[in-house]
């Protein structure tokens, strides 16, 4: 058993105030209210307003975080930041986050796994954390999707909102608790299903590239689908195999939300009950890498969701690359 682990020790969040609603996007393309909400399970999502980055949602989220926990910004060794959608190519969310949250003594960087952003970050800082060099990581989900999205498309326009999530993880010494384990998984085969073409070293910015649209998200819906809840409720029933469990063990699920079907094919397969999932898709559609951390948030803060040392929580995401993953905790308090 593991002597050194990571554990959560607080939750942050930043929501935009603007709300862009099914019935908005009625009439912006072809839909309906009803085809989202049956389809998707989404109602409203928030969007960022222009001029701002993903570095202005993650600053609050990360100073709500250290606040809650009574931690000073001085005290953080360690900041990643999941995002598909830094504030510029150079030169990291991370270093933005840093600098305007005044955490003189860490270092970081932006990590980049769709909306598996956040499990991944949540994964390799609890590794700094166990290897001793860390004690204390804010691992951060934050995505500007609006700015990349083509809101004449309606297959990706009525799926995804704006958002950021924090966690501040610390090192938990008693052995059995905090993240008992992780399953990653890539597979570039899938890239081109859920992508955006433009905007890198392959195709930079130019007017051909704008008149293109390339700089937008473009998916196959199906594809992802169909990827979504084979790749989701695979690391699920495999993570807790692997650890002796099942889903009766299981006192909450937190899985990223990106469609209400997929999370219940994924719950269903990994045999966790329907009163034990997050889920709050409704009210912020797909937020990519702050989708988990902020479900999380809803569950702990908002909803005063109890969760007691010992407890068992999962984790899983499934995003663009392809990339996936679960995370299995064992609370140790908050
Ligand atoms: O986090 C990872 C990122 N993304 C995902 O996880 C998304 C995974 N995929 C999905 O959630 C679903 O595939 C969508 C919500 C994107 C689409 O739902 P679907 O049930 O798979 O629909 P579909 O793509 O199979 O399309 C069914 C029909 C099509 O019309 P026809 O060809 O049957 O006449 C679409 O053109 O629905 C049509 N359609 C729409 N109709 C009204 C597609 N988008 C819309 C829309 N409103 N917004």
């Amino acid at each position: 058993m593991k002597q050194r682990t990571a554990y959560i020790r607080s939750v942050g969040r930043f929501l935009p105030e603007r709300k862009l609603t099914n019935s908005d996007l009625e009439k912006m393309v072809e839909t309906s209210d009803d085809w989202i909400v049956t389809r998707t399970g989404i109602r409203e999502r928030r969007i960022l307003e222009p001029g701002l980055g993903c570095s202005h949602m993650a600053v609050p989220a990360a100073i709500e975080c250290l606040e809650r926990a009574g931690v000073s910004p001085e005290e953080v060794d360690l900041i990643i930041v999941g995002t598909v959608t830094p504030d510029m190519l150079f030169p990291s969310t991370a270093c933005l986050v840093q600098d305007k949250i005044g955490a003189k003594n860490a270092w970081g960087f932006d990590l980049s796994a769709g909306c598996s952003g956040f499990l991944f970050s949540l994964s390799t800082a609890s590794q700094l954390i166990e290897s001793g060099k860390v004690n204390r990581a804010l691992v951060i989900g934050s995505d500007v999707i609006s700015t990349i999205i083509d809101y004449t498309d309606r297959s990706t326009c009525v799926i995804f909102g704006d958002g950021a999530g924090a966690v501040l993880l610390e090192a938990c010494d008693e052995p059995g608790f905090g993240l008992l384990d992780f399953m990653l998984k890539i597979d570039g085969g899938g890239g081109e299903y859920l992508c955006v073409r433009g905007g890198g070293s392959r195709i930079p910015p130019s007017h051909e590239s704008i008149d293109n649209r390339e700089h937008y998200v473009t998916q196959d819906g199906r594809q992802v689908f169909k990827a979504s809840v084979s790749g989701m409720s695979d690391v699920s029933v495999r993570i807790l195999e692997k650890n002796g469990l099942t889903g009766k063990d299981i006192t909450l699920f937190v899985p990223h939300q990106a469609n209400k079907r997929i999370i219940d094919a994924t719950a269903e397969r990994a045999h966790i009950e329907e009163e034990k999932i997050v889920v709050n898709i409704d009210k912020y559609g797909n937020t990519v890498a702050a989708s988990i951390p902020l479900a999380l948030y809803e569950a702990l803060v908002e909803r005063d969701y109890d969760l007691k040392k010992g407890d068992y929580l999962l984790m899983s995401a499934f995003g663009a690359g392809f990339t996936w993953g679960s995370a299995l905790m064992r609370w140790w308090g908050c």
